[in-house]
């Protein structure tokens, strides 16, 4: 088989390499592509959101499965655009990607359906938003409706910050049209855990748990940022919380966007927060999370695209997903300065100690070959995973193969993880 992904990031490196593994797979093109997924993948210089040049690419080269990695291409249809071609695409299609591409459709239909979240309401004008600060409990969450890169979410302690908040999203359109609506809701405390899941339609199959890291610095202090690392399993997804989940959340949401005439096939993403009253969804998405890839799919034995395939055939109760009963931690490292100012081009210095070595990985994010050689292109530049009979093991790997790898302004947490010593 001939399968091509669509992205660039640390998380369609890890896909491809999954994919790699695969018993079915020949050849395995990437677009765009980074540095390392060159080295597994034949890179091809075509954007993600360039939907008519991705479906000529693929029947020209007679691709069998396209998968894609990414939440713009897909909230904006590219499972349409090669559906309508007749080609094999694992991903939802636009009329399902809403789940993703817009907070405040997820929030209805979780209310609808009765699914836990917290408590919310949508704002189409900024005036009604002000009005409703003015007598809301603080703090509270305002969420740019649509996609922000991840940066749409405010956490504000006081009124005056809200309503700053609302000029942010609404008046100055910080996001773009992504907050000509926005979300107000209750503000949450408790753990939170990530959970990805295959779909197919119907039948939900659960991935192990994962935990992401957004804050740029040691102690969750700094900025929020795309993830500076992760561990997978959580130890604070209990039996409990699987149970209560797998009861109210998971088969209910398939179910639900059945219902709403939005089949869902692909990943959903479940971010959860473990609140004292039970699991609450925070947020979905409708595709792999990154950096949780990067330490849920070394993790996992199935051949992933015996998975994909039975997603896109409607098959995925005949599949028994498995993980192994190890962990793994992955430590992002990112040029100093992320997710404000930084600079890049220096040249990464150790890259081939990775190689030929089971237990050990590095997912390019943000590289580029030149004739120096591999050097930074972005904020988040790589991400170093290790596995380990637990997690502890899996920590000290990681941290141990942060080592191997040199490059000017090179910048990490030294904290992921960490959290699973309380545990
Ligand atoms: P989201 O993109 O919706 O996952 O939000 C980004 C981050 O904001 C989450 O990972 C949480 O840390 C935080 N967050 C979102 N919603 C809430 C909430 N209702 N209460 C507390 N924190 C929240
Ligand atoms: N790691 C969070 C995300 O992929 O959105």
């Amino acid at each position: 088989m001939k399968v091509l992904v669509v992205g660039g990031g640390g998380r369609e490196h890890a896909l491809c390499w999954k994919i790699s593994k695969s018993k079915k797979v020949d050849k395995i093109y990437c677009a765009p592509g980074n540095a390392g997924i060159g080295e597994i993948a034949e890179c091809v210089p075509i954007g993600a959101m360039e939907f008519d040049k991705l479906t000529a690419f693929a029947k020209e080269n007679a691709i069998d499965l396209t998968v894609v990695g990414m939440d713009d291409p897909l909230v904006g249809g590219i499972v349409d655009a090669f559906e309508a071609e007749g080609l094999r695409v694992f991903g939802p299609r636009k009329n399902a990607a809403i789940l993703e591409g817009s907070k405040a459709f997820s929030k209805d239909l979780m209310k609808k359906y009765n699914i836990p979240t917290a408590a919310y309401e949508n704002f189409h004008s900024p005036e009604d938003a002000m009005k409703y600060l003015e007598t809301a409990d603080m703090p509270i969450v305002l969420k740019a409706d649509g996609l922000a890169l991840g940066k749409g979410v405010l956490i504000c302690n006081t009124r005056q910050e809200a309503m700053e908040g609302v000029k942010t999203l609404m008046l100055d359109k910080q996001f773009g049209d992504a907050g000509n609506t926005i979300v107000i809701e209750e503000f949450m405390t408790g753990r939170e855990v990530s959970v990805l899941s295959f779909v197919d339609g119907d039948t939900i199959k659960i991935m192990t748990s994962a935990q992401d890291h957004k804050r740029a610095k040691d102690g969750d202090q700094g900025l929020n940022t795309g993830g500076m690392g992760t561990f997978s399993p959580s130890p604070f997804y209990t039996k409990e919380v699987d149970e209560f989940c797998k009861k109210y959340i998971y088969q209910a949401t398939v179910d639900a966007m059945k219902a709403e005439g939005r089949t869902f096939k692909g990943i959903i993403f479940f971010g959860l927060m473990l609140t004292e009253k039970g699991p609450r969804v925070l947020e979905y998405n409708a595709r792999f999370g990154d950096p949780e890839t990067q330490v849920v799919l070394p993790r996992m034995k199935n051949d992933i695209v015996e998975v994909f395939e039975a997603c896109i055939d409607g098959t995925l109760d005949q599949i028994d997903l498995q993980f192994e009963d190890n962990a793994a931690v992955c430590v992002v490292l990112a040029s100093d300065g992320y997710p404000e100012k930084y600079e890049k081009g220096f040249v990464i210095r150790g890259l081939e100690n990775f190689k030929d070595k089971d237990d050990y990985f590095v997912f390019h994010a943000g590289s580029k070959r030149t004739d120096a050689g591999i050097v930074t292109n972005g904020g988040r530049v790589l991400g170093v995973t290790a596995t380990g009979a637990n997690l502890k093991e899996a920590r000290a790997n990681a941290y141990k193969a942060t080592e191997w790898i040199d490059f000017e302004n090179k910048y990490m947490r030294h904290d992921i993880g960490k959290a699973i010593d309380e545990a």
